[in-house]
């Protein structure tokens, strides 16, 4: 079993990310450490105030000693907090939130690909922005754990968000830019670290990112799904109110299994929820200096093969450019341009309106 130093030095890689990423153990908030056979506690001091980064810490310290001891180690991180106790904020447990209790959310729509790197961000932000552009109210929340990509394609890497006592308990405050309210699993970690999230400490951890959030009314809020079909997604659909979904999807034959899985997901029988639509993304290659030409690297038609064969409507087709991927990695999404790929993700937010309106 782990010594009280080995743990301590474990500890070090918790880093906050809210106070310049210093560690826990530097910024003095380890306040003890126990082993007693396999059981491992550590208790985490937050001082005065209320750290909005509070559940995010203690997962953090929970995961570092889960992955760097024996399986079966019991580990118990508490968190405590130098106010007295009755002036404490209630803090509600994770499952009793309630979407409703702070928000006004008419439409929430998960967007979902069987698998990674299909372009489910860049449809997601895009999407968002071209929905503000109609005039709608518009959130998104980024549920990618594994890599999430929302404070990179709108530029605000680095931003911390508020959090804020309404009624009685703590809410965080979305950022905003480009007309759209943002919320990021990013905006808690270090890139890198998010990564360390699995199973079901992911599941409360986004829970609480979508749910605990002041979103305001909202004609529509987004959630980027994490890539493929695993526990956590049923586990999202189930906890999150979600409406139904969009399946974003690459036009080549072999992607039919993905998107299989990403339809059924949302259509078996337990979870009963709409598909609103089918995007194919990088439908074909179009290269800047012969605008008017078509290459359909991945096969052409294969989106509406797809949306055939599962009866769901094909809502987008979304070319493969290079200004997308340039405007992803700026910060700067091409659907706020009036170009032409501009006008694909204009024409998908109005299809999908649509679908979800009719
Ligand atoms: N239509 C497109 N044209 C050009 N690049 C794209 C397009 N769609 C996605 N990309 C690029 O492909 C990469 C993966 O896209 P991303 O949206 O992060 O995928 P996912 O969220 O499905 O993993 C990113 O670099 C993105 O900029
Ligand atoms: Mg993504």
């Amino acid at each position: 079993m782990s010594s009280v130093e080995e743990i301590m030095s474990m500890l070090r890689d918790v880093r906050h990310p809210g106070k310049g990423d210093k560690d826990i153990v530097e910024l003095g908030m380890v306040e003890d450490v126990t082993v007693e056979g396999n059981k491992i506690t550590v208790t985490l001091g937050f001082g005065q105030g209320r750290d909005p980064l509070a559940e995010y810490l203690v997962g953090s310290t929970r995961a570092v000693i889960y992955r760097n001891t024996p399986a079966g180690t019991e580990i118990e991180v508490k968190a405590v907090s130098a106010r007295p106790k009755e002036e404490k904020p209630k803090k509600k447990n994770v499952n009793d939130l309630t979407l409703d209790e702070v928000n006004n959310v008419r439409h929430i729509i998960g967007i979902a690909s069987g698998k990674g790197g299909v372009g489910k961000s860049t449809v997601a932000v895009n999407l968002a922005v071209a929905l503000a552009r109609l005039g709608y109210k518009v959130g998104l929340a980024d549920a990618d754990v594994y890599g999430p990509s929302v404070p990179i394609m709108t530029a605000t890497e680095g931003n911390v968000p508020d959090a804020v006592e309404e009624n009685g308990s703590e809410v965080i405050m979305p950022i905003e830019k480009y007309g759209v309210k943002w919320m990021s699993i990013g905006y808690f970690a270090s890139p890198g670290q998010a990564l360390i999230w699995r199973g079901p400490m992911a599941c409360n951890a986004l829970k609480q990112m979508i749910l605990q959030v002041r979103w305001g009314v909202l004609d529509y809020l987004l959630i980027d799904m994490p890539p493929g079909t695993g526990d956590i997604h049923i586990s999202l659909v189930g906890d999150i109110p979600m409406e139904g979904a969009l399946i974003v999807t690459t036009p080549q034959a072999v992607a039919l299994a993905d998107v299989e899985k990403g339809v059924d997901m949302f259509r078996n029988e337990k979870i009963n929820r709409k598909v609103f639509g089918l995007v194919e993304n990088m439908s074909w290659f179009t290269p800047a200096e012969l605008p008017d030409h078509k290459y359909f690297i991945f096969g052409e038609g294969g989106g509406a093969i797809m949306a055939a064969h599962f009866g769901i409507p094909l809502i987008g087709r979304i070319p493969l450019v290079q200004g997308i991927r340039q405007s992803g990695d700026d910060g700067e999404p091409v659907a706020l341009s009036s170009g032409p790929d501009g006008l694909a993700f204009l024409e998908l937010a109005r299809n999908l309106v649509n679908q979800v309106e009719k």
